[in-house]
């Protein structure tokens, strides 16, 4: 007898539920803290274009795979593979580690957009040509910004110990609205400005010269990152999808309100930044030195401003993580039988630790490298450019090669009685032109990349993972 059938699953109790809280997981930091200062580094609307390309012909197709997946087995990452074929548990654990290892820096983040949106009320923006400073100071400071991670970490673990649906689906359908309605009120304050008009054509007026087999794996990974994909956690989600939703319908849902997330942060963040004479090309302090700045030129209702996008960002990042720690969780209540709430303790103890690692590697801990780099960067190059790509891209041999496509067939038209036009189309591209594509991508921007000895230990990782996961 199958797992699921033994225990009654939990399952998301409204549609609605089940898209906010996918498009919850997807719309995070990757949207409004990442995008963004990759389309400054990138040369604007080049990479948007590329990143765009990547969502269509890449992302959503694997994101149907995923929740078709979850769907069909009602089991986490790893007993979604398992129980199909054996020798794929690897592909799994995969996506459980790279869970474990994004809430390693993550948080960290969080904590800091938290921070964020507290300071703006007491001093953060009384000195404008100060913020700068005041963003390196605060985040390599041994002890605040711990605080502050485990206080955003905190708010994880009380939501994700009360289960799927009073936990995550609640607080999905408060906070995500709020976020969309909070983006709104940013961009029309943003594109107002006098001067926002050469942040609008940096975003729709493409620079091809700025674009590289770099940039292309980094269109990729942030596809993957953003989309939550490649790592099992739309598995996830769709393991507790109800037989009756329409699985491409649902992607597409949520694909559309995660890039349309990432194009209103752009809009809301460039033309305020051209407005006021900036550098696009900021890098990820971008979102924390150079938004507050702007924020600060704004005059008394400022701090409100600023209050209210890391009010936003905050809520994003939540969504997120509550994801990334319900694989994990999901994964020791499937497989190790472990009780929810001491799941949800021991996965978030371990991350914990993680991030404190990753939050001192600003500061106290800068000098310890690991393959070349600190805690943090070693955390966050790891899943976005090598273990996303590759799980997107395990996902897509699986799918196409190792299910029955009168499975997939069924599983995508609910045994027929809805239609999915697009089957053949799918299916073809999950078969062949994703996996390829994904390959040669992560081939040229893998060559591409300083930290080698890092992407070694990656791809050892994954061979470590393929021999010894049988025992998961
Ligand atoms: N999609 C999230 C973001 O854009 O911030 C990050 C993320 C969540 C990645 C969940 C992967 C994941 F499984």
């Amino acid at each position: 007898m199958q797992q699921a059938e033994m225990t009654q699953r939990e399952n998301w109790r409204s549609r609605f539920g089940f898209i906010m809280a996918a498009a919850g997981s997807a719309i995070g930091l990757g949207n409004i803290w990442r995008f963004p200062y990759l389309t400054g580094e990138h040369g604007g609307s080049a990479f948007i274009i590329i990143y765009l390309l990547c969502i269509v012909f890449v992302g959503l197709g694997i994101m149907i795979g995923e929740f078709a997946v979850g769907r069909k087995t009602s089991l986490a990452a790893v007993g979604a593979y398992k129980t199909q074929n054996r020798s794929w548990t690897f592909a799994g654990a995969l996506g459980v580690l790279s869970g474990f290892f994004i809430m390693g820096f993550y948080p960290v983040v969080g904590g800091w957009s938290l921070a964020y949106m507290v300071k703006s009320i007491t001093g953060l923006l009384t000195v404008p040509e100060a913020i700068g400073d005041f963003f390196g100071a605060f985040v390599s400071a041994p002890v605040e910004p711990l605080f502050w991670m485990i206080l955003y970490l905190a708010i994880n673990v009380l939501i994700v110990a009360k289960g799927v649906a009073e936990g995550i689906e609640a607080a999905g359908k408060v906070l995500m609205p709020t976020l969309f309605l909070l983006l709104i009120f940013i961009i029309f304050r943003s594109v107002s400005l006098p001067g926002a008009g050469s942040g609008l054509s940096f975003l729709f007026m493409p620079d091809w010269s700025k674009v590289s087999g770099n940039t292309l794996l980094a269109a990729l990974g942030q596809a993957f990152f953003s989309l939550s994909l490649g790592m099992g956690c739309m598995i996830t989600y769709g393991s507790y999808l109800s037989k009756k939703e329409n699985i491409p319908q649902n992607a597409l849902t949520v694909v559309t309100m995660d890039t349309l997330a990432a194009l209103m942060a752009a809009v809301a963040i460039f033309p305020a930044l051209f407005a006021f004479g900036m550098e696009p090309a900021q890098g990820p302090g971008l979102v924390f030195v150079v938004v507050p700045t702007i924020f600060a030129q704004m005059g008394a209702l400022g701090p409100l401003f600023s209050v209210i996008f890391f009010a936003a960002l905050t809520v994003a990042a939540l969504t997120s993580s509550l994801s990334l720690l319900e694989v994990v969780v999901a994964y020791l209540i499937d497989e190790r039988k472990m009780e929810r709430k001491k799941a949800t303790y021991i996965a978030s103890t371990v991350m914990a630790i993680m991030c404190i690692l990753s939050s001192l590697s600003m500061g106290t801990l800068a000098g310890v490298k690991l393959f070349g780099v600190g805690f943090f960067d070693f955390f966050d190059i790891l899943t976005d450019k090598i273990f996303l790509a590759i799980g997107g891209m395990l996902l897509a041999i699986f799918v196409g090669w190792f299910m029955k496509k009168e499975d997939l067939k069924n599983e995508l038209t609910n045994d027929g009685t809805i239609s999915f036009g697009l089957f053949e189309l799918w299916y073809n591209l999950i078969k062949y032109v994703i996996p390829l594509a994904i390959f040669v991508v992560a081939f040229m921007g893998i060559a591409a990349i300083e930290q080698t000895s890092l992407m070694l230990f990656g791809i050892f990782i994954i061979l470590a993972l393929m021999v010894f996961s049988k025992k998961l």
